[in-house]
């Protein structure tokens, strides 16, 4: 597929058909991943693919601990956000609502629990870096996130980035013996796409070229 074809079409999938994605499949989204550039090529990226019975006692974990805390889907920010930041983020919430309480969550669960999309998926995907690296390291992993999404899509899956997860950091470190000194920076949900579901069909707005773009000369 076209590279720009697969980057105007990827979008986050949030519901997943009952079809295996096969281990050759996986490999080879990760060594298009791979293929992200980084700073002193470190790669200082690590993935933990979950999938099977392993998954299934990752989501157990998830539920219940869930279920014990109250966790809001924002932004993950200490202060509260400017209006421009603000008003992008309850756009697309209003975008999802109607394909949400169609596929039978309600909507303040799924505000309450934003992580839905990876309990329907064939494969988890854990994103770790090393606590030993700086913070501009997030770069790099997120650079290979990105060629993560986009090999994916070109092969027919779909993903969705769970950052979520986050607030349960500990609960899957636990549950997956991760070593203390590797940090969870994201989740990723990946299978192929139900086409069917409202919720898959959403095409989220991108801001005009004038608010992200400035030129001097
Ligand atoms: C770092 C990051 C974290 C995200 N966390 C979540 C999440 O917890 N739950 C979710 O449903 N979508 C999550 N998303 C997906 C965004 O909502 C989505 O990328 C955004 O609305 C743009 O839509 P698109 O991916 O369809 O283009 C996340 C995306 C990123 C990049």
């Amino acid at each position: 597929m076209d590279l720009f074809q697969t980057m105007k079409e990827r979008r986050s999938t949030r519901a997943y058909l009952d079809k295996p994605v096969t281990r050759k499949e996986v490999e080879q989204v990760f060594q298009l991943a791979g293929l992200a550039p980084s700073a002193m090529n470190l790669q200082p990226w690590e993935f933990i693919v979950t999938y099977g019975e392993e998954k299934d006692r990752l989501v157990s974990s998830l539920k219940k601990a869930q279920a014990e805390r109250k966790t809001t889907c924002g932004p993950g920010t200490t202060k509260p956000l400017p209006e421009k930041f603000a008003q992008r983020s309850r756009q697309v919430l209003e975008l999802m609502k109607p394909g949400i309480t169609e596929t039978g969550t309600s909507y303040s669960q799924f505000i309450e629990q934003g992580s839905c999309s990876f309990y329907g998926a064939p494969i988890a995907i854990i994103v770790t870096m090393d606590r030993l690296f700086p913070k501009t390291r997030y770069l790099d992993v997120g650079l290979s996130v990105s060629y993560l999404l986009l090999a994916a899509h070109a092969m027919g899956l779909g993903t969705c980035p769970i950052g979520l997860i986050l607030s349960f950091a500990d609960v899957i470190s636990h549950q997956l013996d991760i070593p203390e000194n590797m940090e969870i920076l994201l989740a990723v949900a990946m299978g192929y796409p139900d086409k069917e579901p409202p919720v898959n069909r959403i095409k989220t707005g991108r801001e005009d070229l004038s608010e992200i773009l400035s030129w001097y000369e």
